[in-house]
């Protein structure tokens, strides 16, 4: 029987590798990700210039695909121009979801109408092009939910990254068809409500994810964040759902190539 490690296929749904935090390794980092069963990495649009670097890493990682979108928090410097270039970019072979869009009322700017007005547009940018969205919400769940139904996003599919909200919001969207990224927060001894959400979501609704740098799982939480943290992501999820970690990573990874297409 081969050794665990020749068979797992762990798939990060969510990272940010064009973050300077990974000038200084980004290369190293990535080209070792494969020996430790990371096989698929999507790395997500925060701003236009994220979403330029973000393009570049899909042509020079094969096991890389991208995400095309801006942050709510980023959305102030949006306006047509910038839209159309979002839009031409979803058209590019590796391109696999529109994201991260959403709302995030945990920082003042811009203001909401702000954040409403283009979430709303980039939502609908997702339903022209076809593709699935990475959601982003933070101390927003009403607003976020109304948006979603108002535009039909049960159409248009998509995940709920870094899920943050209770039980009976997350049966909302399991209604909708919508996928949950769960990442190192799971594993946070006081992320009560989170653990018991995940104990509630279905299995073929979740998706792993990190948002490296960001959220660094127990035991290494508050340093730089990397897909090599996965494994404690998936030991939290495995303990919650009494499974095995080999069927946490092979499930999430089969729900993430379904939701973006990947064969
Ligand atoms: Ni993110």
């Amino acid at each position: 029987m081969p050794a665990r490690e020749e068979t797992k296929v762990i798939f990060e749904s969510h990272a940010h590798y064009d973050d300077e935090a990974f000038d200084e390794d980004r290369e190293a980092l990535l080209l070792s990700l494969r020996e430790h069963g990371i096989e698929y990495v999507i790395n997500v649009g925060s701003s236009i210039e994220n979403c330029r670097k973000t393009l570049r890493l899909t042509e020079r990682y094969p096991f890389l695909y991208g995400a095309m979108g801006v942050h709510p928090s980023e959305t102030g410097e949006l306006n047509e121009e910038a839209l159309a270039w979002l839009k031409e970019q979803c058209a590019a072979p590796k391109v696999v979801a529109v994201g991260e869009i959403g709302l995030d009322y945990h920082w003042e700017e811009p203001e909401i109408s702000v954040q409403k007005t283009w979430f709303e547009r980039q939502l609908a940018l997702a339903r022209e092009v076809g593709l699935p969205v990475i959601i982003h919400s933070r101390e927003a769940a009403k607003d976020t939910l109304d948006i979603m139904r108002a535009h039909r996003a049960e159409e248009i599919g998509g995940v709920i990254h870094c899920f943050s909200y209770t039980k009976e919001t997350a049966r909302e969207y399991l209604e909708m068809g919508y996928y949950f990224g769960i990442g190192g927060v799971v594993t946070f001894r006081n992320a009560k409500k989170l653990k018991e959400a995940v104990q509630y979501i279905p299995m073929d609704r979740i998706l792993l994810e990190t948002d490296s740098p960001y959220l660094a799982p127990e035991p290494n939480r508050g340093q730089r964040n990397s897909s090599l943290n996965l494994p404690y992501v998936v030991q939290e999820i495995a303990a919650l759902k009494g499974i095995s970690c080999e069927e946490v990573e092979d499930i999430t990874s089969g729900n993430a190539k379904r939701l973006f297409c990947i064969a």
